[in-house]
């Protein structure tokens, strides 16, 4: 048997294959197709601290190999988070890690305050990928020192032992520059990556397809530029547990994440036509290590950045 755990800073997870934000809400609609307790972790939908209701219609187009879209941060804001979905995954023992969002670093730093001190929390994820309404409405994830800014205030208000992450665009020019600030800035681990921004024109309507205008796309389409920036991060900073995420729909993707630096796994637009995913590719995952002679999990991350003599296998 491969021994499937991982280590996220202080969080340990029984093995590495997670949901990803936004693409399972806060877990509830997985129970009818699994034990969310069986993964790693559920990631949930990024929480802001009101309540919001997205981006106008239509809000979701297929492209080739993905999709596009422009729900924006739709939700029941923190309070009615806390009341209702938390509780929920913390019944059934899944290991939540919740991901907010903020239009301002004090409305991240107040978020942080709030979701970290709630009991059965595994770990906070920091959407940067938002507009910051005090710069122009800059990203933040799109520039260093912003970036940093909001990790370091994310940090400050969360209790020691309930791990950091921070949530990486790939819609930047260094990747590596960006993981440097936020790891500088106290982030105990990084996710890569978040949807690219794509848009799609209709030329029978001739006018964009998405209400919003823009979107983030995902899917196998973004496979490799999320493959790219594991491996760039994994290399500047080996030491820093990365989270894969872009396009994963086998075991098989999974362990070409590990392979290029990520403790761990997300899984998110396959869970839209498959919400059995995230199981069956934990299970295939187990099979690839094993067929491959791994004992852990953990001696498959960042195998491919191994020199011929260093090669355990
Ligand atoms: C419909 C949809 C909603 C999403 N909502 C969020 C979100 O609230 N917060 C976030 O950090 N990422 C969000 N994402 C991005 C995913 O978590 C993930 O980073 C991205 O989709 C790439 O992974 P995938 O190709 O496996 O979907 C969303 C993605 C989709 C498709």
């Amino acid at each position: 048997m491969v021994d499937l755990t991982t280590r996220l800073g202080d969080a340990r997870l029984p093995n590495p294959v997670m949901t990803a934000s936004g693409c399972a809400a806060a877990g509830r609609e997985l129970a009818q197709f699994f034990d969310v307790a069986d993964l790693g972790a559920v990631v949930t939908k990024s929480i802001m601290l009101d309540p919001r209701s997205g981006r106008p219609t239509p809000r979701m187009a297929e492209t080739p190999s993905g999709m596009l879209n422009s729900i924006g941060l739709q939700g029941p804001g923190v309070d009615g988070f806390l009341a209702q979905d938390l509780p929920w995954l913390v019944q059934r023992r899944a290991r939540p890690i919740v991901s907010i969002a903020g239009s301002t670093v004090g409305e991240y730093a107040e978020l942080a305050r709030r979701v970290g001190n709630s009991p059965g929390v595994t770990a906070v994820e920091v959407n940067i990928s938002c507009p910051n309404v005090e710069n122009r409405g800059l990203v933040f994830a799109c520039d260093p020192l912003q970036a940093s800014t909001v990790v370091a205030a994310v940090k400050e208000r969360t209790p020691p032992g309930v791990p950091v992450l921070a949530k990486l665009s790939p819609d930047v020019t260094s990747i590596v520059e960006v993981a440097r600030s936020v790891v500088e800035a106290g982030a105990d681990g990084l996710v890569m990556v978040n949807t690219l921004l794509g848009l799609a024109i209709d030329p029978d309507t001739l006018r964009p397809v998405l209400g919003g205008v823009t979107g983030g796309l995902s899917g196998p389409a973004i496979r490799p530029v999320a493959v790219r920036c594991v491996w760039q991060v994994h290399q500047a900073m080996p030491d820093v547990p990365v989270v894969g995420v872009g396009g994963v729909r086998t075991g098989y993707d999974a362990l070409e994440m590990l392979l290029a630096g990520a403790s761990a796994v997300q899984v998110g637009t396959v869970i839209f036509n498959d919400p059995g995913a995230p199981v069956r590719i934990l299970a295939e995952l187990r099979s690839e290590l094993e067929s491959r002679g791994f004992a852990r999990a953990a001696d498959a991350v960042g195998y491919a950045h191994r020199k011929p003599d260093e090669e355990l296998l």
